[in-house]
């Protein structure tokens, strides 16, 4: 098959936090590290009222994850299941639940459909679905389709609050290619504390063209949903996120994958194919594998890429996806294998225990005629500009806050149109910010001038987005409504880091 080495600067966007990207902003940065003082000096000088509160989440105190045990087998959400004979086909519940994260003292937790997070929904590509969503909870929530292209009636959107006790139904129609999404709470102020608790789930949109390429595709056999979170607890064991949160972005030391702590993956077939969802509130990871090995990542958040590309790492800011596929069969049994973070921890250590299987890598192979962009896509004037700015509760889109009573863009339906997106540092350098746009999977144009990486090539509904960088996006929705934009961290997002576009 066509492979391209990816290597050096196009991909290693490297990011934990705060990265600084010009000269002018690392003397910044020096500067600072030199001494405190002056650090809590600029702080004071910038960010006046912010004394008493929590740090600003920079690049020094970003906790680092604590590596897996490997003591319990990975958690597969189960598939949820079609209705029998009612008015609807599937069933979506938020609910409160405990789980047992640590010996002897159960955690509070939310759920859909179970006690932390919820059952995978799958959709067939063209297929239209009814979903009764109900809320079990004990305050106001919404259901968000994340990267579903369906009308903003039916989008979750923070204006569709479902009241405790109370239900609805939605028509979700899978309209695009196949891809794994995913869906999660979007109240206005309460997203990040509802997700934290525990509130996500998988959407996938199922492929049914015979044609296409030949995935591994039995679902939690060698077709593997990982969402990975990283989370923070209190000494009793708590998610007690009013007095964990950072506003900046609440970022823990316990990793989970599927909700699971300390979790190992015994793989059976030769070669996995793993859905990689970052779920975390504000941590951005970089995947390895921890021998070194190649893996080769077949799609972005919207769909099956261009073609396969070789990597041997991928960063996945909050919200963003990756199907990425691992061939083992040239794998030693007895060589410790694992998923590991930029920093070496082992993530979701691997037991191989392969029993056969035919599908190879050497097979899967696709190069997509329809090239990814058009030339006239291409030099589509600049039509909408987003300036992302600030930190901790000072973020703002375009010098604003969010609204709901305020539109802040117009498009029209089917029509496509370049949004150029700046992440505009601060004194301080500046933070990343996954950039998401409701309604819609678009393409990335250029990043700084420049043509995106291989791996971007491809559908995306989020994008990240370092300081000082500006992203050119080829947005077009297919359906009519109001939809959010906004910082996918998901403090900022809470902290009106979000603007709102009407489709019509
Ligand atoms: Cu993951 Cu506004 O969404
Ligand atoms: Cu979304
Ligand atoms: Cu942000």
């Amino acid at each position: 098959m066509k492979k391209s080495i990816l290597t050096g600067a196009g991909l290693l966007l490297i990011l934990t936090g705060c990265t600084n990207i010009t000269t002018e902003q690392q003397s910044v940065e020096q500067t600072m590290e030199s001494g405190e003082m002056q650090h809590e000096e600029n702080m004071d000088m910038n960010h006046g009222d912010m004394e008493g509160m929590e740090e600003h989440m920079d690049h020094d105190n970003i906790p680092p994850l604590q590596a897996s045990k490997g003591t319990q087998e990975l958690v597969i959400p189960p598939l949820l299941e079609k209705q029998k004979e009612s008015d609807f086909d599937y069933e979506v519940v938020a609910q409160e639940g405990t789980t047992q994260f640590f010996d002897g003292s159960p955690t509070n937790t939310y759920g859909y459909n179970g006690n932390l997070l919820g059952p995978t929904l799958q959709l067939k590509e063209g297929e239209t679905v009814k979903v009764k969503v109900r809320n079990e909870l004990n305050e106001p929530t919404t259901f968000h389709w994340h990267g579903l292209e369906v009308p903003g009636t039916e989008d979750g959107g923070p204006s569709d609050v479902i009241q405790p006790g109370e239900s609805k139904i939605v028509t979700l129609k899978a309209d695009q290619p196949a891809a794994t999404l995913w869906y999660h709470p979007h109240p206005h102020k309460s997203t990040a504390e509802q997700v934290f608790k525990g509130l996500a789930g998988m959407l996938y949109v199922e492929e049914t063209d015979e044609e296409a390429p030949a995935l591994p595709h039995t679902y939690g056999v060698d077709d593997i949903p990982l969402i990975f979170q990283d989370r923070l607890f209190d000494e009793n064991k708590q998610l007690d996120y009013k007095n964990l949160m950072n506003s900046d972005g609440t970022i823990g030391d316990v990793s989970l994958v599927n909700g699971t702590i300390n979790p190992k993956l015994t793989v059976t077939k030769p070669l996995m194919r793993f859905r990689i969802l970052n779920g975390a509130n504000a941590r951005n990871y970089t995947f390895r594998l921890s021998n070194g090995a190649t893996f080769t990542q077949i799609a972005s958040d919207g769909g099956l890429l261009h073609e396969p590309v070789e990597m041997d790492e991928i960063t996945l800011s909050p919200s963003e996806r990756a199907e990425i596929l691992i061939d083992f069969s040239a794998m030693e049994s007895d060589e410790p294998i694992a998923i590991t973070d930029e920093e070496g921890n082992a993530l979701l250590p691997f037991d191989l225990d392969i029993d056969g299987g035919t599908e190879e890598m050497e097979s899967i192979s696709w190069t997509d005629d329809t090239t990814f962009l058009k030339e006239e896509e291409k030099s589509l004037p600049v039509s909408k500009k987003i300036e992302l700015f600030g930190m901790m509760d000072k973020v703002t889109i375009n010098g604003k806050k969010f609204d709901p009573e305020r539109i802040d863009l117009r498009q029209k339906k089917g029509v496509s149109e370049v949004w150029e997106v700046y992440n505009k540092p601060d004194e301080m350098g500046g933070m990343i910010h996954p950039f998401h746009i409701h309604g819609t999977q678009f393409k990335i144009i250029l990043r700084d001038g420049r043509e995106p990486a291989p791996n971007e090539q491809g559908l995306k509904d989020s994008v990240l987005i370092e300081p000082g960088e500006r992203v050119r996006l080829l947005v077009t929705f297919p359906e009519e409504g109001i939809y959010m934009y906004h910082c996918h961290i998901l403090e900022h997002e809470d902290n009106g880091m979000m603007g709102q576009v009407e489709v019509y």
